[in-house]
Formats: structure tokens, C-alpha cells, sequence
């Protein structure tokens, strides 16, 4: 299985903190998927860089980890809508009902997922609390679909 794992953030980008969310995202996916090849992009929150992250990635899984909530500058749904042909919304509900356990505001998560091609991108809010939940929920997704991708049907 190959995940690009994509934080979309203007100051982990720039160095002004550290990405946290984006290697916890590849340690679950390590611990809890055998054969699991990850690739690890940081881009600001800007559309031609997260267009060109997203083209670029060679994955089965495209996980995004940031600017799903309501700053101005939060516009990574709309560029991830943007890129896929299907959508997936219940992957998107259950992430935010599941959230929504941990926390009222996830209500404010507008994170997005959806298909293109034979590639699943789903988009995490930016902060640790929350990429360790939704990774651990996607996982049985993300299993099951791979088998589907690989001609195995269900
Ligand atoms: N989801 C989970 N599971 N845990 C969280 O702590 N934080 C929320 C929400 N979803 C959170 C969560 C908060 S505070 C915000 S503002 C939104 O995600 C958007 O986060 P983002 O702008 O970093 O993408």
C-alpha cells in the first residue's frame, strides 16, 4: 500500500513550527499497516502548491493534514474537491462523528475526501489529537479498499 501523507500548513511549511500531525499520521499507519510505503510532503496553504502535491503523488492513499477549518486561509477541501472526480462523503461524516466525541469543534472541520482515479485523498484537521483519531478510523477503509483496487472485490 502507498500513502502520500500531505501537511498543508503556511508556518510548518516555512520552518516557524514543527510538523506534528503529519509524521503521527505515518507512525499509526507504520504500526498498524504491514507493507505500507509512505512519502511526506509539507506545502503552505496555497492552491498551486497543494494542486501540485496532490498531482504528484503516486498512492493509493492521499491523507492531507491541515486547513480544513474556517481562517481565511484555510482552503484545502475546496482545492482537494477541486482535484477528485468522486466524492466519499461518508468517510468525511464519520471522521467528523467521530470527532465530534472528542471535541464540539469539530463541527468546524470542513475536511473533504474523495477519489481520483483509483486514489483516495481524505483530508484531517491540522492538530495531533485529531490525525491520531482519524487515522485509526480510516485504517479498516483503507484496507478493505485496497484489496478492491487490487481486483479482489469485497
Ligand atoms: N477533530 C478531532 N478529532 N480532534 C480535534 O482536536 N479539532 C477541531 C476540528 N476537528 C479537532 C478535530 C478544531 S479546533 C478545528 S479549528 C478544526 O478541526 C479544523 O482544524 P484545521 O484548521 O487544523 O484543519
Amino acid at each position: 500500500m502507498k500513502v502520500t501523507v500531505i501537511t498543508i500548513s503556511d508556518r510548518a511549511s516555512r520552518g516557524i513550527y514543527e510538523d506534528l500531525s503529519g509524521p503521527k499520521i505515518v507512525e499509526i499507519l507504520k504500526e498498524q499497516i504491514e507493507n505500507v510505503k509512505i512519502e511526506r510532503v509539507i506545502v503552505p496553504d496555497e492552491k498551486p502548491e497543494i494542486l501540485k502535491a496532490l498531482q504528484n503523488a503516486n498512492a493509493n492513499f492521499i491523507i492531507t493534514t491541515g486547513g480544513t477549518g474556517i481562517s481565511e486561509r484555510d482552503v484545502t477541501p475546496e482545492i482537494c474537491a477541486e482535484f477528485c472526480d468522486k466524492e466519499l462523503p461518508g468517510i468525511a461524516e464519520i471522521l467528523r462523528a467521530e470527532s465530534y466525541k472528542e471535541t464540539p469543534m469539530a463541527m468546524l472541520s470542513r475536511g473533504y475526501a474523495g477519489m481520483k482515479n483509483k486514489t483516495i485523498i481524505v483530508n484531517f484537521p491540522g492538530s495531533v489529537k485529531a490525525v491520531t483519531l482519524c487515522t485509526k478510523v480510516i485504517i479498516p477503509m483503507m484496507k478493505h479498499a485496497i484489496k478492491m483496487f487490487q481486483g479482489e472485490g469485497h
